[in-house]
C-alpha cells in the first residue's frame, strides 16, 4: 500500500484529475468534497479510469468546516499528506459575496489545518493562483514578484499562503508547498472526466466548450484593445493533466528523505502566452466548429497579459508541462462533444467500463 494522501475538493475539475494520477501512482487517496461544485459520479469514474487501483479510493461527502466530521475521518486514517483544493474560485461572486468567500475558504483552511496539526499530519500542497501576481509589471511571472489581490477570491488566496508562511514559521515541522496555478484547460484524454461548472461560465474554455455544443450562442470577447499581438488578453493555458502531474511532482518532493522542504511556492505553468482569439482559433481547428463571437469592453479587474515562469519548478519538482494548446483544445472537445451537459445527464456511451 503506497502512502496516504488526504484530497480536499477532489470531486472537481483539478481535483479529480490529480485523485486519478494519485491513485496511478500507487497512492491511497480519501476525498473530502461537499459536492457544492461538483459531482459525485467524477469520482466514480476516475475510479473506473484507475482499474485496480480504483479500490484505494474512498469518498467522504463532507463539508472541511464541519470540524468533528473532518475528525471522524482523521481518526479512522493516518494521513501522510494533504493536497488542499477544497474551495470557491468565481472572482465575480467573490465580489458580490465576500463574507461567503471568507468564510468557506478561509475558516475551511484553519480547520483543516488545526486538524492536521493535532493528528500530527504535517504535510500540505495548497491550491494557489497565478491571481496573487494581480497585473504584473513585466513578464513571465517568478515566484518572487511582489504579490496583491484585487478581489476577495483572491485576497482569500493570498491570506491562506500567508498562513501557510506563519504556520512554517512557527513550527519548522511543517513541509508545505504553495502551487500557483496559471489557467487550467483540457480534460482527461480518455474524455470520460473534464470541468462541469455550474451556471453559467466565468473562464474562457468552459464558455467556448458550451457554445461549441450549442447552451450558449456566442463567445463574448473582453477586450480587443490590449497591447497585445491580436489586442486580446493574453495568458498561460495549461493541460489539467499537466497540472495534476504537478501536484504528484510535489507530494514526491514533500516525501523526500534528507533535506526538509520548508514553505515552498511553485509556478504551475507552460511559460507560453496564448489570446484570447489564439485559444479560440486552435479550439475551431480541433472541433471542426464555428465559435461565433461578440467584441465587448474589457472585463473589470483583469489584466493584459500574464504567463509563468517555468524554471524553479523545473529544477526544484523536476517537472515540467508536456501539452500544448492543440493537445488542450483535442481532449476539452473530447470531453465535450461525449458530455455535452457535462455530468448532468448520465449516458451510457460516457462510461469508461462499455
Ligand atoms: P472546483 O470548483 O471544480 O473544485 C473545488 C472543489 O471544492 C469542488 O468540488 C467543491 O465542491 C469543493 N468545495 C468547495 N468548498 C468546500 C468546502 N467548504 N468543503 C468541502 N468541499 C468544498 O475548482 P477547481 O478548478 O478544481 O479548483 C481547485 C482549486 O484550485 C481551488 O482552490 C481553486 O481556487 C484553485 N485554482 C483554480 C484555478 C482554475 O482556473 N480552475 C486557477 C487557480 C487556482
Ligand atoms: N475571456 C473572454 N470571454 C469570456 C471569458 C474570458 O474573453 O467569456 C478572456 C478574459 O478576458 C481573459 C482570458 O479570456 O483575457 C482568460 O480568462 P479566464 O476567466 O479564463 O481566466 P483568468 O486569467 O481571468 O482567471 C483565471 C481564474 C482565476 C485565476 C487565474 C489564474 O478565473 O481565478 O485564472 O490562475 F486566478
Amino acid at each position: 500500500m503506497g502512502k496516504r494522501i488526504l484530497v480536499t475538493g477532489g470531486a472537481g475539475y483539478i481535483g479529480s484529475h490529480t485523485v486519478l494520477q494519485l491513485l496511478l501512482a500507487d497512492f491511497s487517496v480519501a476525498v473530502v468534497d461537499n459536492l457544492d461544485n461538483s459531482s459525485e459520479a467524477a469520482l466514480e469514474r476516475v475510479a473506473k479510469l484507475a482499474g485496480d487501483a480504483g479500490r484505494n479510493l474512498s469518498f467522504h461527502k463532507i463539508d472541511l468546516r464541519d470540524r468533528d466530521a473532518l475528525k471522524k475521518i482523521f481518526d479512522s486514517t493516518k494521513f501522510d499528506a494533504v493536497i488542499h483544493f477544497a474551495g470557491l474560485k468565481a472572482v465575480g461572486e467573490s465580489v458580490e459575496k465576500p463574507l461567503l468567500y471568507y468564510n468557506n475558504n478561509i475558516i475551511g483552511t484553519i480547520i483543516l489545518l488545526e486538524t492536521m496539526a493535532n493528528y500530527g499530519c504535517k504535510k500540505l500542497v495548497f491550491s494557489s493562483s497565478a491571481t496573487v501576481y494581480g497585473w504584473p509589471k513585466e513578464v513571465p511571472c517568478t515566484e518572487v514578484f511582489p504579490l496583491c489581490a484585487t478581489n476577495p477570491y483572491g485576497r482569500t488566496k493570498l491570506m491562506i499562503e500567508e498562513i501557510c508562511r506563519d504556520i512554517h514559521c512557527g513550527d519548522s515541522e511543517w513541509d508545505i508547498i504553495l502551487l500557483r496555478y496559471f489557467n487550467p484547460v483540457g480534460a482527461h484524454p480518455s474524455g470520460f472526466i473534464g470541468e462541469d461548472p455550474r451556471g453559467i461560465p466565468n473562464n474562457l474554455m468552459p464558455f467556448v466548450q458550451q457554445v461549441a455544443v450549442g447552451r450558449r450562442p456566442a463567445l463574448t470577447v473582453y477586450g480587443n484593445d490590449y497591447s497585445t499581438k491580436d489586442g486580446t488578453g493574453v495568458r498561460d493555458y495549461i493541460h489539467v493533466v499537466d497540472l495534476a502531474d504537478g501536484h504528484i511532482a510535489a507530494v514526491e518532493k514533500l516525501f523526500q528523505g534528507g533535506s526538509k522542504t520548508g514553505c515552498q511556492v511553485y509556478n504551475l505553468g507552460t511559460g507560453k502566452g496564448t489570446s484570447v482569439l489564439e485559444m479560440v482559433a486552435a479550439f475551431e481547428k480541433a472541433s471542426g466548429k464555428k465559435i461565433p463571437l461578440v467584441m465587448a469592453g474589457r472585463r473589470p479587474g483583469d489584466c493584459e497579459t500574464v504567463y509563468a515562469s517555468t524554471s524553479k519548478a523545473e529544477k526544484e519538482l523536476n517537472w515540467k508541462a508536456k501539452y500544448g494548446i492543440e493537445e488542450m483544445c483535442r481532449d476539452q472537445w473530447n470531453w465535450a462533444s461525449k458530455n455535452p451537459w457535462g455530468y448532468g445527464k448520465p449516458d451510457e456511451s460516457t462510461n469508461p467500463s462499455t
